[in-house]
């Protein structure tokens, strides 16, 4: 199978690239580079032993995009380029919803044009609405989101599965991520955001390197099991073998199906920091903090669709999510020094 990754030098595209590739098949990145370097192309073909092939584009440029599908002839789109910071969506929503629901439009087109009718989307978590009780179910309504990034992913659903009762020959596999974390073991790929992180998993990986000073745990009054926010970690290669998956079902199936990717488990932060600690080898400073504004208490995944209809669940426990990230921080902090 030929598969083109658009977003693929980002964190879960370059995970998914090289779970591809070990499975025998053909990958394109395709990224503007906006949050994220060309360095990534060497460590996948580091770490498989295969060159993906890349080309530098944006999602909007049409013009690009026919040129990508047309030279690489991709049997699928997995669609991860955008834009992901919730924050900073509420405080830029033009260019939230140009990026992330412009640039599939025009991807849109382009696949139209070309006669590549197949596609995975990236969707998220974020689209269930905040008052249904966890597990989340995939039949469960979504209506609006708490922010323009989750807006957007609702918006790009809606224009997939309207497309889909339209033209009966497309298909399309909505995922829903829960919260991706860890890194692959090689330490090669992973996730480093810029400034401060805003994730719980990057700030616990920089005071556990002493970069900064003790994690900000949001909110220690939760009705939850330790009092602190629950959610559903998933490793980021069991995120990345999930595509591998929907992969083989999205070739096989037309319409539109939403499905989640996550453990069925939640886990709290204290839960974290203490596996992590694990991971480091020593102790990582907290402090309970007041909640943060527009955090729910507790949520994760019902796993039932992706098991059925994918073969798929995940592997990979906390300890192995904090094993990854800690060694992937090493690499890192060995490159600065
Ligand atoms: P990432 O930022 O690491 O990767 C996204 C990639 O898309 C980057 O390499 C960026 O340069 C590229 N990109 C952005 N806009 C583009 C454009 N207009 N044209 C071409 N390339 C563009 O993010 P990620 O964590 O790998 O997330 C991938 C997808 O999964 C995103 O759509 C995100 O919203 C979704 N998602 C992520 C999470 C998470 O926790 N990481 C959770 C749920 C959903
Ligand atoms: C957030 C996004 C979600 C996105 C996901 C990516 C919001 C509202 N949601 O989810 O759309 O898909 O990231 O992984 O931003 N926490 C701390 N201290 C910190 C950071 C977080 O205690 O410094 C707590 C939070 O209160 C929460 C848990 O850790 O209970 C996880 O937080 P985070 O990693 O930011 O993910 P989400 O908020 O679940």
């Amino acid at each position: 199978m030929k598969a083109l990754l658009t977003g693929g030098t980002g964190f879960i595209g370059s995970h998914t690239a090289v779970a591809l590739l070990e499975a025998g098949n053909e990958v394109m990145l395709y990224d503007n580079l906006y949050n994220s370097s060309e360095r990534v192309v060497g460590a996948i073909e580091e770490i498989t032993g295969k060159k993906p092939g890349f080309m530098k584009g944006d999602i909007r440029d049409e013009a690009r995009m026919k040129e990508c599908f047309t030279t690489f002839k991709p049997d699928l789109v997995i669609h991860f380029a955008g834009l992901k910071a919730v924050g900073e969506s509420v405080a830029k929503p033009l260019e939230y919803y140009d990026n992330n629901v412009g640039g599939t439009l025009a991807m849109l087109r382009a696949m139209r044009e070309t006669g590549c009718r197949r596609l995975i989307f990236s969707s998220s978590a974020t689209v269930y609405d905040l008052h249904n009780p966890s597990p989340y179910i995939e039949g469960m309504p979504v209506t609006h989101a708490t922010s323009p990034y989750g807006e957007t992913k609702i918006q790009i659903e809606t224009i997939l599965r309207d497309l889909a009762k339209a033209e009966s020959d497309w298909s399309f596999v909505n995922l829903r991520y829960f919260n991706p974390i860890g890194a692959h073991p090689s330490g090669l790929i992973g996730e480093d955001p810029n400034g401060i992180p805003n994730n719980l998993v990057p700030y616990v990986a920089r005071v556990a390197h002493g970069r900064l000073p003790f994690v900000r745990v949001f909110g220690g009054d939760y009705p939850t099991r330790d009092g602190t926010g629950v959610r559903d970690y998933i490793h980021v290669m069991d995120l990345a073998e999930g595509h591998a998956a929907a992969a083989n079902y999205c070739l096989t199936h037309k319409g539109e199906i939403p499905i989640n990717l996550g453990t069925g488990r939640g886990s709290s932060v204290l839960d974290i920091i203490h596996a992590y600690e694990k991971a480091c080898g020593h102790e990582i400073p907290y402090k309970i903090m007041d909640r943060r504004a527009g955090d729910l208490p507790s949520f994760f995944a019902s796993a039932d669709r992706a098991k059925s209809l994918l073969g798929w669940t995940a592997k990979r426990g906390l300890e192995e999510m904090c094993r990854d990230s800690w060694n992937f921080e090493q690499h890192l902090a060995g490159k600065s020094a």
